[in-house]
């Protein structure tokens, strides 16, 4: 049975068998490739959309659980935190190769928007799930305090 969703804000109807993974109606059939696959098993966060507005593994998440939820995908991420943490991540030049950097910044926005002024505790237990092959997480690390601090935190 088809099921339906909004994604970036958009009704959209996925008529696939319900348990395919968000991550491939995202890709293939939505093309929003800004979230990618890396593991598959919910292991290095490479896939990480909001959905109802707090992060998830969209590579394990079945398309048949998502009936009337919201979606958010990198392509769609539009607040005041989502803003903080794309300048930050420019100014410090997080990113190296990029490939787990949609992931990152979904999974930091929405640390910030439920955290405007998170510890360093707080940010590597909200960014732990997120592996970045590159080791950029201390670029990462400082985007997320510089984020936090242009929002007041
Ligand atoms: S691809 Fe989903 S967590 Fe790795
Ligand atoms: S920037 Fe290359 S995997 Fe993270």
């Amino acid at each position: 049975m088809p099921v339906t969703f909004s994604v970036n804000g958009e009704k959209r109807t996925a008529d696939v068998e319900p348990d395919t993974p968000l991550l491939w109606v995202l890709r293939d059939e939505l093309q929003l490739t800004g979230t990618k696959f890396g593991c598959g098993i919910a292991q290095c966060g490479a896939c990480t959309v909001h959905v109802n507005g707090a992060p998830r593994r969209s590579c394990v998440t079945p398309v048949g659980s998502l009936d009337g939820a919201s979606i958010t995908t990198i392509e769609g991420l539009e607040s005041a935190e989502a803003q903080a943490v794309r300048d930050a991540w420019a100014e410090v030049d997080a990113p190296q190769c990029g490939y787990c950097q949609s992931g990152q910044i979904m999974s930091a926005a929405a640390l910030l928007a439920r955290n405007s002024n998170p510890t360093d505790t707080d940010i590597d237990n909200a960014m732990a799930g997120n592996i970045c092959r590159c080791a950029t997480y201390v670029r990462i690390r400082q985007a997320i305090r510089n984020a936090a601090e242009k929002l007041g935190g």
